[in-house]
């Protein structure tokens, strides 16, 4: 393929060495005639392993070549890879100048291609969630007088290489995201990286755009809570990496899928009071642990979202399917549910429950004495049947997913449904009237 790529940093100039490299014919733009100089005479404009030698190869055998004009570049080529800086801003936003810039320049020189094939515009660069179809589409469409998916292609493919494995990384990718404006455009991407490993993800524009910050965000967590736990350790005259050891052993809960879904706050026994303990220690360690000092108020922040969303219905009467802190179980200890249905009724909210473990155990016995002497005020509202609650609710809340409560569940008529654990319908409920959810 003829391949333009946009800015010689580390992304652009890894990109145009190793696209070079797999037999495609690239050219480099770059404003800084400095990068595009060093390029021209086969050296690298970035440090990084095997790089050197893989742009002095490609440049030999005419497989790579840099420029400072936009224009010449657009000609001669099919696709475009934007892989300018977007750098923070100094009030710690994202820097969309440079992809402005780039796309009115790109824009410009399309309107002059007269070709049969169409330009495709991919975007490498880490953006925000509706940047690519909200700021920069309509300056590409602005600038060249054409349409989107008509007139030339745009793509969004985010970048996953790691600076210092750059080369190698390139080659052996996690996984390779496209977000696609229209399916051509995609298709143009996924030919860009045949053959290499790792699966191929084809999703919304917004959504590629958002799985870069997905993954960072994490890495950042990730970070953050092994050191945390490392000065604990440390404080506690342990052994951080033995404990690691054990902790990163463990492939079912912690290095996994799990616990990785958006869906309601957390509750039960366990989590609250072995954080809130741990936090504890380190404080009385006289060792800050922000990170974990975060995590019981952001699960608050989490619930209130919930009683927000009831709230800006404007309605009064509401049921809550679930009041367990989890599906399968009738424990209602530190139960994230029973805490939003104290507010509720705190707030004079007319409530109906149902959870057909706590009803059964009320009456077998088993949590009859805890709902009496802890939690009498609910123990009333438990309604006998879902019907009862749904002919109650002008809003209810999906706490569970009790097959018997989802097999009840209106579509488009009655309550104002408000999901709290996504329904397994919910991408085809999020189109109906009346139907929100925390994990859309
Ligand atoms: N560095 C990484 O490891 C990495 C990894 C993944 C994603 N990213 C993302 O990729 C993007 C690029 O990162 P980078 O580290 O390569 O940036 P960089 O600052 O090293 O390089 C950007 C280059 O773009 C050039 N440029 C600016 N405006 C231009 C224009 N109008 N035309 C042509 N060139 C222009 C600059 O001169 C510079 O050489 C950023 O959005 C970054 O967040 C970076």
């Amino acid at each position: 393929m003829k391949i333009s790529v946009f800015g010689l940093g580390y992304v652009g100039c890894v990109s145009a060495a190793c696209l070079a490299g797999q037999g495609h014919e690239v050219v480099g733009v770059d404003v800084n005639p400095a990068k595009v100089d060093l390029v021209r005479a086969g050296k690298a404009p970035v440090v990084e392993e095997r790089i050197g030698e893989l742009t002095a190869e490609v440049v030999a055998s005419g497989a790579l070549r840099a420029t400072t004009e936009v224009a010449e570049a657009i000609l001669a080529t099919d696709v475009s890879l934007v892989c300018v800086g977007t750098p923070s801003a100094p009030n710690g936003s994202l820097s969309t100048e440079y992809l402005q810039r780039v796309a009115e320049q790109i824009g410009e020189a399309l309107k002059e291609r007269k070709s049969e094939t169409r330009h495709t515009v991919v975007f490498r660069s880490t953006m925000l969630p509706g940047t690519c179809l909200g700021l920069l589409i309509p300056i590409l469409e602005k600038h060249s007088g054409g349409t989107a998916g008509v007139d030339f292609g745009v793509a969004v493919n985010p970048e996953f290489l790691r600076e210092g494995t750059s080369v190698r990384d390139f080659f052996q990718p996690p996984k390779t995201v496209i977000g696609e404006f229209d399916p051509g455009s995609g298709d143009v991407v996924a030919r860009l990286y045949e053959g290499l490993p790792g699966d191929v993800f084809r999703v919304p524009i917004p959504v590629a755009e958002m799985t870069k910050y997905a993954d960072n965000a994490f890495h950042g967590v990730k970070i953050g809570f092994a050191n945390e736990l490392g000065a604990i350790c440390r404080a506690l005259g342990l052994d951080s990496h033995q404990v690691m050891d054990v902790f990163l052993a463990d492939r079912k809960l912690n290095i996994s899928p799990a616990y990785l879904r958006p869906g309601f706050a957390f509750g039960g026994s366990c989590l609250p009071k072995d954080l809130r303990g741990l936090v504890y220690a380190a404080r009385q360690a006289d060792v800050s642990v922000p990170l974990l000092a975060h995590v019981l108020p952001s699960n608050a922040e989490h619930l209130h979202r919930a009683f927000e969303l009831v709230a800006r219905t404007g309605k009064r009467k509401v049921g809550l399917f679930g009041l367990s802190f989890k599906p399968g179980t009738d424990d209602l200890r530190e139960s994230p549910l029973v805490e939003l249905a104290e507010r509720l009724l705190g707030k004079g909210y007319d409530l109906k429950i149902h959870d057909a473990n706590v009803s059964l155990s009320r009456l077998m016995g088993a949590n009859r004495e805890y709902i009496e002497s802890r939690l009498p005020h609910l123990g009333q509202l438990l309604a006998g049947s879902v019907q009862e609650v749904l002919d109650h609710a002008e809003v209810c809340l999906i706490g569970t997913s009790d097959p018997e409560v989802l097999a009840a569940l209106p579509h488009g008529s009655g309550p104002v449904l408000v999901d709290l654990v996504r329904v397994p319908d919910a991408a085809a409920r999020r189109a109906e009237e009346g139907y929100v959810g925390l994990a859309w």
